[in-house]
């Protein structure tokens, strides 16, 4: 099988393309992906790398021509491929209409040309914004918060119009907050672990109670890959998360206990509220259990403790993410403006 990745060297893309190439040895992994700020080939393990079955393309999306050329022969897509960071799609909104809307155009043009057994798009909750009633199943009203919710949605419409329109066998895929190894320092948990690990306050926006719901990403990546699998299940809509509603301040306080050794000066630092900041996300896996027979089997209490072991470990790979002036110079305008409370 003929698989092609598209972000493939992002936070869950590269668990994916670890786990496939590890397990499957009977399928040919493509990843295209741009290397943005947050792709990595890092990110790759090393058996990954000697692998025959991988193959890594340094490319846009929204190159056309690539793009119709690489699919003439995939037989299945896993498409990841986005800008992906609400604090910057509120700084700067182009990046995230461009590839997380226009990009994913540019897939099912190519695939309505040169067709696949199975496109999966890997959507997002964001699309629903906070929630209205919970748990939160796939019918939950559409009510996308921030630029990048809304490119998502657009997407996440765009995708299921060709369907309707023109058959094509697409499974869209609703992912809650995953985390685990691999993802980028700005994002929550990354973030608060790199802060404390490197000294610095767990800076929290607004009172910290909004939650998430967490899936560990080895569990998301295991649900993504039996999206591959299930038969008759084109044109569905699939939530995937654990059910597990977990608040901003928790986590920081489980943070703060394990890394604090040493370093009694740490602490939570509350800052102005990020504009739009949804409140409350989780997610109802009735639908996950009946079509895939899946279910997260990492709690977040031993996700979380993994986790903030592996950046303990890896120092190496986040401290040279943090030196780049893409990730400096960003943190500091974003995190300036909020502490003074501009609202753009
Ligand atoms: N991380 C989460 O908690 C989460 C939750 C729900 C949904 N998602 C969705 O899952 C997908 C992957 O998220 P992630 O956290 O791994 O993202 P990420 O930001 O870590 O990685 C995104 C990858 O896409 C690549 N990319 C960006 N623009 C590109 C372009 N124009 N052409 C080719 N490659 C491009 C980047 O280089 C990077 O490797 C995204 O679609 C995101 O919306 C993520």
């Amino acid at each position: 099988m003929n698989l092609l990745v598209t972000g493939g060297a992002g936070f869950i893309g590269s668990n994916f393309v670890n786990m496939v190439l590890k397990e499957h040895t009977d399928v040919k992994v493509t990843v295209l992906d741009a290397l943005t700020y947050c792709g990595n080939l890092d990110n790759f393990s090393q058996d990954v790398w000697k692998n025959k079955n991988f193959s890594f393309c340094h490319g846009n999306i929204l190159d056309k021509e690539l793009v119709f050329n690489l699919m003439k022969n995939q037989d299945e897509v896993v498409h990841f491929a986005a800008f992906t960071h609400i604090d910057r799609s509120i700084d700067l909104a182009d990046p995230f209409i461009d590839t997380d809307f226009k990009g994913t155009h540019v897939l099912l043009e190519a695939i309505r040309q040169y067709p696949v057994r199975r496109f999966v798009h890997i959507s997002t909750s964001e699309v629903y914004g906070s929630a209205q009633k919970v748990p939160m199943d796939e019918s939950h009203p559409l009510d996308p918060q921030s630029p990048y919710a809304a490119a998502k949605t657009g997407a996440d419409r765009l995708v299921y119009s060709y369907f309707l329109t023109y058959k094509l066998p697409v499974v869209i895929i609703r992912p809650f907050n995953a985390y685990g190894p691999n993802q980028y320092p700005e994002k929550l948990i990354p973030f608060f672990v790199t802060s404390a690990i490197s000294g610095k306050n767990l800076l929290i926006y607004g009172d910290g109670k909004n939650t998430r719901d967490w899936t560990h990403v080895f569990d998301s990546i295991r649900g993504i890959w039996k999206v591959l699998q299930a038969p008759d299940i084109e044109g569905e809509i699939i939530n995937l998360g654990s059910g597990e509603e977990v608040d901003v301040v928790s986590i920081a306080k489980v943070v703060l206990n394990t890394l604090k050794n040493g370093n009694g000066e740490l602490n939570m630092e509350f800052i102005g509220d990020r504009p739009g900041h949804v409140k409350r996300l989780i997610a109802s896996q009735d639908k996950a259990k009946k079509l895939l027979d899946w279910s997260p089997e990492i709690n977040f209490e031993k996700g979380l403790e993994q986790t903030i072991s592996w950046y303990m470990s890896n120092n190496e790979w986040w401290g040279k993410i943090i030196d780049k002036p893409e990730f400096k110079d960003f943190e500091k305008l974003w995190y300036n403006k909020l502490k003074e409370n501009i609202k753009h």
